[in-house]
């Protein structure tokens, strides 16, 4: 565990998006849309990270690390209720019907992730074998938390999108995310060291993080742009990464390739990814978090 102890609180952040268009970095339909898909991807996946944790928490012995997790579900818990919102008062409003989406996230977190998965009992009824589905989980969500570290530094650096002059809600809202994200990004992962898990298990776990989290952008991208009038014939996914990268609208392949490769170093720890400062400053300015800060 990293020596440096960074206290993490919840702040209750609120987003008015009356006049964010669709297209909310301008004239550049297809990045917004595959950033637009964390709206549709997350809400259910950190409301069953904050579940697990809560599970988790009872196995955790050390006080300190016991009170980074706590802090780590009430932010996550913040993140999917923020999302949710863009959800229903963005998405929806512009006519983004996301249900089909939503029903593979809810399978996905609700059945396959579920302390009983496919209504197994069996989980329930030895111990060993819940406890032991907790720990692979919990090497589960260290695996995305190192790509919500990742992108959450990327969207905070992301200069491109104020030279594009992205709607100030939903960037402040990304940022307000991302710096969070960078803010605690050690926790998962001190979390699965802590609950015995090993080395390989976290690395077994990123090959299937990894591609899943690259389809649920794809496919959610798909959902979004074939209900947008303005994209006559959306183009695949790949295409639209790579040239929206090439503007600085996503973050580069090859970058995100690299930080996946990272992950496997035998020295690999979160705390060398970011850096936590940046991501105070950012809290510091985020219109959002200083209204929730005065509130
Ligand atoms: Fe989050
Ligand atoms: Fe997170």
């Amino acid at each position: 565990m990293i020596d440096h102890h960074h206290r993490l609180v919840q702040r209750k952040v609120q987003f008015d998006y009356s006049d964010s268009p669709l297209h909310w970095i301008p004239g550049e339909a297809e990045a917004s849309h595959v950033i637009n898909v964390i709206h549709m991807m997350l809400p259910a996946g950190e409301l069953w990270f904050c579940r697990l944790y809560n599970k988790a928490l009872p196995f955790v012995k050390d006080a300190r690390l016991r009170d980074d997790v706590q802090g780590f579900i009430r932010q996550e818990a913040m993140h999917s209720r923020a999302h949710s919102g863009a959800l229903e008062r963005y998405l929806s409003v512009h006519n983004i019907d996301s249900s089909k989406y939503l029903k593979v996230m809810d399978y996905l977190f609700e059945q396959l992730l579920s302390d009983t998965p496919f209504g197994y009992q069996l989980f329930n009824r030895r111990p060993w074998l819940q406890r032991w589905w907790i720990g692979q989980r919990c090497a589960i969500v260290a695996a995305v938390e190192h790509f919500t570290c990742v992108l959450g530094k990327w969207i905070l650096e992301a200069d491109a999108l104020d030279r594009a002059k992205a709607d100030p809600v939903l960037l402040d809202l990304f940022r307000w995310h991302g710096a969070e994200e960078v803010e605690h990004r050690n926790v998962a992962h001190d979390l699965h060291v802590h609950l015995g898990g090993s080395f390989v298990s976290r690395q077994l776990w990123m090959f299937v993080v990894w591609p899943l989290i690259v389809w649920l952008f794809a496919f959610g991208t798909r959902t979004i742009a074939r209900q947008d009038p303005s994209l006559t014939k959306p183009r695949g996914f790949f295409a639209i990464w790579r040239d929206s990268a090439k503007r600085g609208l996503l973050p580069r392949i090859s970058s995100v390739a690299t930080s996946f490769l990272r992950y496997f170093k035998p020295w690999y720890h979160p705390d060398h990814e970011a850096n936590t400062q940046e991501a105070l400053d950012y809290l510091a300015r985020s219109p959002a978090a200083s209204r929730a800060a005065r509130a």
